[in-house]
């Protein structure tokens, strides 16, 4: 059964889900999904004519037009007009995903551009995720909403990338952290980590077709037990558990690992 026409398991009827990352990968798959089950969901990303292809997407699914901004999470003001465009559009947020991430081939001890990467990859994949959860804790309040963050099997066990690798174990602790302040507010807060998924990331290393297969191009992919990349509906799927308050109520702070079994080697 294709994605577009695989029944829904959880209900979000009448639910805004803000996700950014929303125009590719991992990100699009959660936009789908939430979408096929009823949610009214925000299309967010970096490159434009990504976020008009999802948009036409998700419209065809519900037959309405979602609200969708482009841009860049680094850029000052951004995020303050996604939420009120949010807000404007849906008057409500139910569920945040913050999904949004950057890897850099400069984020290496070898490079010379090492140091430079650190604003930028820090920026997005903590950085933003932090001010995302600040800015929107008031209406995730008011729903007794949900944040999923997405993490990586990176943030537990090394690869070389150390900023990439520190920036989602950060992700992990800050995450956990909210759900103990946030918690206070009904809000809960969870992770998943994704291991090998096959998603158009690796463009931003020079090698789009490095991660675009289940097959696999990426050493990562060998030492999963499953052998294959994951796919983004099968990280999608976790993500949507973890929002939704009848299948997930009691699971706060949790770090859900969503790797093939790479964790096991
Ligand atoms: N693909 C994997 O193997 C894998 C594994 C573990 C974790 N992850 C994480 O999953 C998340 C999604 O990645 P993906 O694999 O779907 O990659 P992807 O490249 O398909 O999606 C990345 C998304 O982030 C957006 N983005 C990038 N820079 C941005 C910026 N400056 N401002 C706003 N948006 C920006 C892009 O527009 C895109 O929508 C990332 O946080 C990534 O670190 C991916």
């Amino acid at each position: 059964m294709s994605s577009s026409t695989a029944k829904p398991v959880f209900d979000f009827t009448g639910k805004v889900i803000l996700i950014t990352g929303s125009s590719s990968g991992i990100g699009a798959a959660c936009a789908r999904k939430f979408a096929q089950a009823g949610g009214k969901v925000v299309i967010t990303g970096y490159e434009t004519d990504d976020v008009i292809s999802v948009v036409a997407e998700i419209e065809q699914i519900t037959g309405v037009k979602p609200f969708s901004k482009a841009g860049n999470l680094l850029e000052e003001g951004f995020i303050e007009s996604l939420i009120e465009g949010t807000i404007k559009a849906y008057g409500q947020i139910d569920v945040l995903v913050n999904n949004a991430g950057w890897i850099s081939a400069e984020d290496s001890f070898e490079s010379e551009a090492f140091i430079e990467q650190y604003d930028k990859i820090m920026g997005l994949n903590l950085r933003s995720a932090l001010k995302l959860m600040y800015a929107c804790k008031e209406h995730l309040g008011a729903t007794k909403g949900a944040i999923v963050n997405t993490a990586s099997v990176c943030g537990l066990n090394p690869l070389e990338k150390p900023i990439y690798c520190a920036s989602k174990a950060a992700l992990i602790m800050a995450t956990q952290c909210a759900a103990l302040q946030l918690g206070k507010l009904g809000i809960r807060a969870n992770c998943v980590s994704p291991g090998p998924i096959a998603t158009p990331i690796g463009r931003y290393v020079g090698q789009p077709e490095m991660m675009l297969f289940d097959d696999g191009r990426c050493p990562e992919t060998e030492l999963t037990i499953l052998k294959r990349n994951g796919r983004p509906e099968e990280v999608a799927s976790v993500v949507l558990f973890l929002a939704c308050n009848e299948a997930s109520g009691y699971v706060t702070g949790v770090n859900y690992v969503v790797d093939g079994g790479y964790m096991c080697h």
